[in-house]
């Protein structure tokens, strides 16, 4: 039955081609290398399958049940001609980041001791995304998230300094990207505390070793 429909949503993604900023039913959203669009159709969920995809699946499964899809952008900010800009409106001050899969279903990015990892919401960092993310600190000075791409690995650590040197993060409808060249990949993985998940830009494939990790993208839980 897959086969089926897989062969019918890529028949009909073939004819919509660019025009479609969603993938079909059944169809591909992510996955190394994958450029193509990563949110999904109404009633449809962008789910996590191994390092080269994700697909879309129908919302029916338990861990999603709210009436929100999770993952609808506006159309406007995932077209092909805006697809690695900032978003038009304005500069997004104060807003979270989160991750939108399993196991990092709604945990929130945050400076946990130094570190960006994903953790509880309660404990949301509040970010301004504009070529750099920022997050202010209550002496008044700003901390920076910047991809320590000097790592051998193809998964990067995120790094949170007084300096900027990531000045290419953009957003691409409500997903954080790094725009040169264009990212979006990342992978969590979990520590000894359940709470919290470090998390890296993944450029390949290769993944900490003994961690348990998922690839996942990160979001704003709106466009504002
Ligand atoms: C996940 O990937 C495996 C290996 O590529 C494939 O056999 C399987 O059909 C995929 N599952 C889904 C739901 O796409
Ligand atoms: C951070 O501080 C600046 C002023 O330095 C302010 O304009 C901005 O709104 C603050 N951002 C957040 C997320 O609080
Ligand atoms: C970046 O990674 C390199 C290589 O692993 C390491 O030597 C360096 O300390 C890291 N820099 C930061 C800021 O974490």
């Amino acid at each position: 039955m897959h086969f089926v429909t897989f062969a019918t949503a890529a028949i009909l993604s073939f004819a919509l081609g660019g025009v479609n900023a969603q993938s079909p039913a059944w169809g591909q959203c992510g996955g190394q290398g994958w450029s193509g669009p990563t949110t999904c159709v109404s009633g449809y969920t962008c789910t996590y399958n191994n390092t080269y995809h994700s697909q879309c699946l129908p919302e029916t499964t338990s861990t999603i049940t709210t009436s929100t899809p999770i993952s609808t952008v506006a159309p406007t900010s995932t077209s092909p001609s805006s697809a690695t800009t900032t978003s038009s409106g304005a500069t997004p001050t104060g807003s979270q980041i989160r991750a939108v899969q399993d196991p990092v279903f709604h945990f929130y990015l945050q400076n946990n001791g130094g570190k960006p990892q994903l953790g509880p919401e309660a404990s949301s960092g509040y970010f301004t995304v504009s070529g750099t993310i920022s997050l202010n600190q209550s002496s008044g000075s700003k901390l920076y998230l910047n991809v320590n791409t000097s790592a051998s690995t193809s998964y990067k650590p995120l790094t949170l300094d007084a300096t900027a040197t990531t000045t290419d993060w953009g957003l691409e409808g409500d997903t954080i990207i790094t725009t040169a060249p264009r990212q979006l990949n990342f992978i969590a993985c979990a520590t000894s505390n359940p709470s919290f998940y470090d998390l890296y830009l993944q450029t390949g494939n290769d993944t900490p070793s003994g961690a348990s990790c998922t690839l996942q993208t990160i979001h704003l839980p709106c466009l504002c």
